[in-house]
């Protein structure tokens, strides 16, 4: 008798560009996670519409969908009504893991714990530096000599929890927020995809 083991899905969170979940697509397809991992893509999911992660998805052949929070304004708690269908949307491709990727939405206690050991985060920073926005900026500022990006399991407090991969890369004299970001942001692509995959691996 022949046991297939069951396929790991995976949902990606994405909020604009979309350059990690390439990193992460292309990967996925380079090193055959579907027959090696057994773990598939199932979606693509965006909190904005015109997001151009959702282009790139599509044209990678992935599954993609639009939870567009700001649909959620006029309701009496619009971050926990955005939450619960959002997490009602993802729940519907039984996924082993929830990727955010450049996801700019702050998300509910409940959904995290929903979660709880299978939502995963790339911040562009060396955590536990810089949690939050204006990343980069911060660190030039503060003069530090070296920054770079960390991925890491998400707990309730904001940009902590368990690290899995970090990346770190000079912080040059003459580096602007963006110029810093772009170099980072080259590392991101090589850290995330490589977090995932052990993580798969991991999971079994
Ligand atoms: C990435 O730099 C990612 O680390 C960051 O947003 C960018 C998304 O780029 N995420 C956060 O700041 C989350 N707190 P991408 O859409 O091209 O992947």
């Amino acid at each position: 008798m022949v046991i297939m083991a069951c396929m790991k899905t995976i949902v990606i969170l994405i909020s604009g560009g979309g350059s990690n979940m390439l990193a992460i697509a292309r990967a996925a397809l380079l090193h055959e996670w579907e027959e090696k991992l057994n773990a598939r893509i199932a979606a693509v999911i965006s909190n904005r519409p015109d997001a151009r992660g959702l282009t790139l998805a599509a044209d990678m052949g992935l599954t993609t969908q639009v939870v567009d929070h700001t649909a959620f304004a006029d309701r009496a708690d619009p971050r926990t009504a955005f939450d619960d269908v959002l997490r009602q949307t993802i729940d519907s491709y039984e996924p082993s893991l929830v990727v955010l990727a450049g996801f700019m939405r702050i998300l509910t206690p409940g959904f995290v714990v929903h979660y709880e050991g299978r939502l995963l985060n790339i911040h562009p920073s060396l955590l536990p530096a810089f949690p939050g926005l204006h990343t980069h900026q911060r660190a030039i500022d503060a003069g530090c000599r070296f920054a770079g990006a960390t991925v890491h399991q998400v707990t309730t407090e904001l940009d902590h929890g368990p690290i899995l991969a970090q990346a770190v890369v000079p912080v040059l004299a003459d580096d602007t927020a963006d110029t810093l970001a772009a170099r980072v942001l080259t590392q991101e692509h090589v850290i995330y995809p490589q977090a995932i995959e052990a993580f798969l691996k991991a999971i079994g």
